[in-house]
């Protein structure tokens, strides 16, 4: 009998006619190769997988289920969700920046080069990029700075002028600082300095408005940097897009683990951040 008794066996990267892939399908489960693995600071790990053709439609804000080795001798339920840092369509390669804070990203820690991971994806609703926004400010701190680099990327190969706040606790955990240098300005906020408090933050902000460069807003990995954009935003009247958080267990839709509150109209409304986000209108989110 086959290792796949209940599900479609996961299309091996490289290996051509492997798997069951039906077209119509946009999600599929993979074995991706690593190909490189690296500690970019104490914290966070840099991974760049081979993938396949579907994995690599991935759009900024999605998101992959990933299977994480266990780091012990216990077993290891649930895939851990991230969301895709980079896609190199040219290259063939995925990447992702994860921060190893528990059994999971601690397992996944340990997957060296060669080794094969088992992804499901893209999942999810990503960042949405409107043709009239030519200048767009986008605000992340900590893991959520690793989302907010591919509609970043995107932004400036369109040729929207991109202003990126990072925010961080210190200067190394500004991450991907070159990947958003490359394509626009960028505005370091520091908690070692002071420069990250929400009122310094507030200042770039309505500045950034005044001199024009402020057509669309998005946010990831702060709730009280969401809650500023989503003010300062409301009272100019700028759009905006938040990527939200939340523990999850399928990713597909069914289990309702990954529901968050919204306002919508003022009504109060639960959605999936799975199936229904990760990325919402700022004006919905309600924050955490
Ligand atoms: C759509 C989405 C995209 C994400 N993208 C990234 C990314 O690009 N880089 C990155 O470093 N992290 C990302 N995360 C968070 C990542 O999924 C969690 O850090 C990871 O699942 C933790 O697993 P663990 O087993 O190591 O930790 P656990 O032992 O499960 O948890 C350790 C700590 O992390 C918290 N946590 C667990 N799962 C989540 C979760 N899904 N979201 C938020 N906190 C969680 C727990 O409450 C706990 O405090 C993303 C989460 C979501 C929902
Ligand atoms: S994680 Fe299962 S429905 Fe969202």
């Amino acid at each position: 009998m086959s290792d796949y008794a209940y599900a479609a066996a996961p299309v091996v990267v490289g290996k051509p006619g492997s798997g069951h892939s039906p077209d119509q399908c946009p999600v599929e489960e993979t074995l991706c190769p690593v190909v490189a693995h690296e500690w970019v600071n104490d914290e966070y790990k840099h991974l760049v997988v081979k993938a396949s053709p579907k994995a690599l439609a991935a759009q900024p804000g999605q998101f992959f289920q990933i299977l994480c080795p266990s780091p012990d001798q216990g077993e290891l339920w649930f895939r851990r969700p991230q969301s895709v840092y980079r896609v190199g369509r040219s290259s063939g390669r995925l990447e992702f920046l994860y921060k190893v804070v528990g059994r999971g990203t601690r397992g996944l820690a340990t997957a060296a080069p060669g080794d094969m991971l088992n992804i499901v994806g893209p999942l999810g609703v990503g960042f949405q990029l409107e043709p009239e926004w030519k200048n767009v400010v986008v605000l992340g701190r900590g893991v959520g700075l690793a989302t907010m680099a591919p509609i970043s990327q995107v932004a400036g190969e369109k040729g929207v002028r991109v202003t990126a706040i990072l925010s961080a606790r210190s200067p190394d955990l500004a991450l991907a600082a070159d990947l958003f240098e490359s394509v626009g300005t960028v505005i370091k906020v520091l908690d070692t300095d002071g420069t990250s408090a929400v009122e310094n933050v507030e200042a770039i902000l309505r500045r950034l408005i005044a001199e024009g460069k402020a057509d669309a807003f998005f946010t990831c990995g702060s709730n009280r940097l969401l809650q500023l954009m989503k003010r300062v935003g409301r009272e100019h009247g700028i759009p905006g897009q938040a990527a939200m958080e939340q523990i999850m267990a399928c990713g597909l839709g069914p289990c309702y683990i990954c529901v968050r509150t919204f306002e919508v109209n003022g009504q109060k409304e639960m959605r999936r951040v799975c199936v229904e986000g990760p990325v919402f209108d700022l004006q919905e989110c309600l924050g955490w």
